[in-house]
């Protein structure tokens, strides 16, 4: 029907006739002259229809935006003092022979280039959303990463492999999606967290390199980071260490992000130890473009008056540790206060601090609702080991580790974000590394795995995994960019015995072990090789790309935090015949 795009009319089409197809963006009536800024997916050309040609003038009298319009005509370069700069097409323009409506279009509920569109409204109508050329760059953009990751991958031997959707549970710290079965009465499936296992079996069965670009589903707590479906690039390798997988999706990575934005990441990417990023950050995902740090105080608190402080710092699982903010005695009262506020949402019951004003002046120069129950030997392990200056400000947390990790950790990264406390870098890549096994779980008193459970101990580890399971390291890795974890994988437990031994150490007992993974472990007693791999969250490198603020933004259709489809409105209820096929009866909703 076209002859070109709109978006891409140029200088070197000029007197040429072309044939446009696309959305009238808008329309302008300069009194006898009507302007419509006609749009395709590649972009915006004005087109000029004048009252010498009645017929189009008619037709265009009667469009309105988001009209279907088909147009014909001759380009020319706009008249001096017309052409617009900020548009690619902006010297020229097309004067209409021909105007044709393939389509009307009701008025819009939105104006396509309003910038403070509701998001609510925006999924609900997520198609028109989608025409806004911002989303329509943002799903390019996810389309040329997924492409360049799976011809890196494909080029480095890797094959793309499909495994079930409905399938058994995989655990990966989540709840599952269940889907009920028709055919066995009272049976689910689970959709898949991950492939993980599934990608196991495929080393067992030989494949040496398997990738795949695939959903996965998890029902948790939704953030800006986080959908309950989204999207891996999905890999696994045999015969290989660490390093074999971690430089070979490094590589994939820089080439991507080159490739893809123009974007040099360094190389190699530092990596971290998760202890020294915990002590140092608060967090294993640090945003390592923030020049702020922590400071330990933990062993200089333990004799002091102030009972918020040893009490902590004498407890084997609590933490003291400061956050210095460099010439932050400038803070006020009120950002003090919003500051202790944004703590509590991370379980701190408040925020200590001491304003340095001028440490000549002893004690008498700082300023601080706690140093009068600090006695002079802690005062000074504060001052020296954060190295503080006169005017800065100095914050503290003291709780359990995990609250003053999560506490300081984000105030951190809020602080050095909203003043400026950062590097310049734009780009910020890392690894961590050496894991933990296992992560302490309060509520039911017992050991989770940290990444899951087919993760493989450090080499001589293996020994703590029955005397000491909070000392095992593991052979896990997660590729951190500018504060999200983008991906995380392991080498991965490949004998029978050893994965029992960490089965024990989760208190998964002997039956739920056959019921659950009877099969995986099955396989690793014929002949699993040594093996491993990775997954990246692809939402996740493409918002960081694009610089959108949410993964919502680079998938085409999301859900809401509360896991609303809007548009579909998903989910919803079904027939009472389609739950009876399924031998389901919902429960009396309690009143
Ligand atoms: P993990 O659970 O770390 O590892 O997931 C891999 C990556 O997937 C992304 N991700 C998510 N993205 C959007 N929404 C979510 N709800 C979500 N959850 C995770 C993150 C994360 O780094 N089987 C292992 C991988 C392996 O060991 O090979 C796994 O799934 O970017
Ligand atoms: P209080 O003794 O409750 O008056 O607290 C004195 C100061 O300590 C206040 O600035 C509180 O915000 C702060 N504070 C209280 N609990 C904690 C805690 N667990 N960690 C850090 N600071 C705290």
């Amino acid at each position: 029907m076209r002859s070109t795009y709109c978006g891409a009319v140029t200088r070197a089409d000029i007197d040429q006739t072309v044939t446009l197809c696309g959305w009238a963006h808008r329309r302008r009536d300069h009194g006898g002259v009507i302007f419509i800024d006609l749009r395709d997916r590649e972009g915006t050309v004005q087109v000029v229809i004048d009252p010498s040609n009645p017929g189009a003038f008619k037709v265009a009298e009667e469009v309105r935006a988001e009209y279907v319009l088909k147009v014909t005509g001759r380009v020319r370069a706009r008249p001096e003092g017309t052409e617009n700069p900020n548009m690619a097409t902006g010297e020229v323009e097309v004067l209409t022979n021909g105007l044709e409506v393939l389509n009307p279009s009701a008025t819009p509920p939105f104006q396509l280039d309003d910038e403070n569109l509701s998001e609510n409204v925006r999924l609900t109508y997520r198609y028109l959303d989608l025409r806004r050329p911002v989303m329509q760059r943002h799903m390019r953009l996810r389309y040329r990463v997924a492409k360049l990751m799976r011809d890196h991958l494909d080029g480095s031997g890797f094959i793309e492999l499909e495994t079930p959707m409905l399938t058994r549970s995989t655990p990966e710290g989540a709840r599952d999606y269940l889907v009920p079965s028709r055919v066995h009465e009272g049976m689910f499936y689970a959709l898949p967290q991950s492939p993980q296992l599934f990608k196991q079996l495929l080393m067992v069965s030989g494949f040496d390199r398997y990738f795949q670009i695939t959903k996965c589903f998890r029902d948790e707590d939704l953030r800006a980071d986080r959908q309950p479906e989204f999207t891996q690039v999905d890999l696994e390798m045999s015969f290989v260490e660490e390093d074999d997988v971690m430089n070979l999706v490094e590589g994939m990575i820089r080439e991507t992000f080159e490739a893809a934005i123009g974007a040099e990441l360094p190389d190699p990417f530092p990596r971290l130890p998760y202890a020294e990023a915990m002590a140092r950050y608060g967090s294993d995902k640090p945003d390592l473009r923030v020049t702020l740090e922590l400071t330990e105080l933990t062993d200089a608190m333990r004799d002091v008056e102030f009972k918020v402080f040893s009490g902590p710092a004498n407890d084997p699982k609590g933490r003291v540790a400061a956050l210095r903010v460099p010439g932050g005695a400038g803070l006020t009262r009120g950002e003090i206060d919003a500051y202790t506020e944004f703590v509590k949402i991370y379980g701190a019951r408040g925020l200590a601090w001491i304003k340095v004003n001028e440490m000549a002046r002893g004690r008498d120069g700082l300023q601080s609702p706690i140093v009068k129950n600090l006695h002079d030997e802690a005062l000074a392990a504060i001052l020296v080991r954060t190295a503080a200056r006169d005017g800065d400000l100095i914050f503290f947390g003291a709780d359990s580790a995990r609250v003053v990790n999560d506490a300081l950790g984000a105030l951190r990264a809020r602080i050095g974000h909203e003043k400026g406390y950062l590097d310049g870098r734009a780009w910020a890549p890392l690894w961590v590394v050496d894991f933990p096994m296992f992560e302490w779980n309060e509520d039911e008193q017992r050991w989770d795995a940290l990444h899951h459970p087919f993760t493989s101990p450090k080499d001589g580890h293996e020994d703590y995994l029955g005397s000491d399971p909070g000392a095992a390291l593991s052979k896990a890795y997660d590729m951190v960019l500018n504060g999200w974890e983008v991906g995380g994988g392991s080498i991965r437990i490949h004998r029978e015995a050893v994965q029992e031994k960490v089965f024990a150490a989760l208190d998964i007992g002997e039956e739920e072990r056959r019921g659950k993974f009877g099969f995986l472990l099955d396989a690793l007693k014929f002949g699993a090789p040594p093996h491993g791999g990775l997954a990246f969250g692809l939402d996740r490198l493409v918002a960081l790309m694009a610089g959108a603020e949410s993964i919502r933004d680079v998938i085409a259709f999301p859900k809401t935090q509360r896991a609303n489809d809007l548009m579909t409105q998903a989910p919803n209820v079904v027939d009472e015949r389609q739950l009876r096929e399924l031998h389901i009866r919902l429960r009396q909703k309690a009143q």
